[in-house]
């Protein structure tokens, strides 16, 4: 590929949905349940999306492109997107953040976008556009479960883990919307084809931390190591460690390492030592309790098939602040 094909493919987006995983029972029924008789794909690219839907019984469909080599009508639909009554969006937009667009080289083929919106990826500015239509079904990164994008008008988010693109490994997730504003205790959180709960749930098992806590991340004479990240063994997931076990030198730490760090905490060791016992019992019990949702997905899977994970460091502050006061009680009176 020229380096002209390559700038193009990633300032659009072009990574086309060569795969049907996305298609889970639900979300067929969800499109059933519109009674649609149009599929519309705004970023339409090489029509996957659309031959699925004349699969499942469209008989029109309608696709946009702002590739005018493409066959469908040009339009740039990050910034408006046609409202086509009895119709209903399936589609999979542009994914690029704000950061990675710098990063190689192609912000100036996007700056427009990013100059009329506080988003930080596409896809956001995407979602917005659909959403003038009533009905749709969008392809997304994962990442939007953790982000603060309104999510009142979904009727469900799917965890997808089997990869879906021959050409990326990025971990995406299928939200069905509809025209209704709802609480989010109506709209159904689902990891493939499995209900999980309700998105109201997941909310309030959010950790967030208190900070009351002197703690350092990223000290690299700290006492506590952190595996911030998954490893694709099952048996090494995200793990609070001692520092002499984690396997990495430790002088490598960095103000920005996000994937393995040390923290500093003002304990003695005996008390420490009970803080990562404490702190992987409190991490187990929250991954199980909420299915993984809430961790941010890392690209590719372990080997049994599931989604890595990234533990962010507030997430990791809140679990060792728990910890410290169930190893040291009487600190917290003190604190107080
Ligand atoms: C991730 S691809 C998906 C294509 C198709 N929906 C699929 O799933 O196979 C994104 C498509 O959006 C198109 N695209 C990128 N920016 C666009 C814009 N501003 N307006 C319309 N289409 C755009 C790209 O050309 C590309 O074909």
């Amino acid at each position: 590929m020229s380096m002209d094909t390559i700038a193009k493919k990633r300032s659009l987006g072009q990574f086309y949905t060569k795969n049907g995983f996305w298609l889970k029972k639900h979300v067929l029924a969800f499109i059933k349940s519109t009674g649609a008789t149009i599929a519309f794909d705004p970023f339409a690219g090489g029509g996957d999306l659309l031959k699925v839907a004349e699969n499942i019984g469209f008989k029109k469909i309608k696709g946009l492109d702002i590739d005018g080599s493409l066959n469908w009508k040009q339009n740039d639909s990050l910034l408006s997107i046609p409202r086509i009554k009895n119709s209903i969006i399936i589609t999979n937009p542009p994914y690029l953040t704000n950061y990675s667009a710098k990063r190689k080289g192609i912000y100036e083929n996007v700056k427009k976008y990013f100059d009329i919106c506080r988003y930080d990826d596409l896809y956001q500015l995407a979602i917005e556009k659909c959403l003038a239509n009533d009905f749709g079904v969008m392809i997304i990164p994962e990442t939007f479960i953790n982000s603060k994008l309104p999510k009142s008008r979904l009727a469900s988010i799917t965890i997808i883990e089997d990869l879906l693109f021959n050409d990326t490994e990025n971990p995406i997730c299928v939200i069905c919307f509809d025209n209704k504003n709802k609480e989010y205790n109506q709209i159904d959180v689902y990891k493939n084809d499995e209900l999980l709960g309700d998105l109201g749930y997941f909310e309030k098992m959010r950790k967030m931390p208190h900070k009351n806590i002197y703690m350092k991340f990223n000290a690299p004479t700290g006492q506590i190591a952190l595996r911030a990240v998954d490893t694709t063994n099952p048996q090494k997931p995200i793990m609070f460690m001692k520092p002499e076990e984690i396997n990495y030198d430790l002088s490598e730490i960095k103000y920005s390492s996000r994937l393995i760090t040390v923290i500093e905490i003002k304990a003695d060791k005996e008390i420490i030592n009970k803080i990562i016992e404490h702190s992987n019992k409190l991490l187990f019990d929250f991954r199980k309790k909420t299915n993984d949702v809430l961790l941010s997905p890392f690209k590719g899977n372990k080997k049994n098939g599931e989604r890595r994970r990234r533990l962010d460091y507030m997430t990791a502050r809140a679990f060792l602040e728990e910890a410290f006061e169930l190893a040291c009680p009487i600190a917290r009176l003190k604190l107080f």
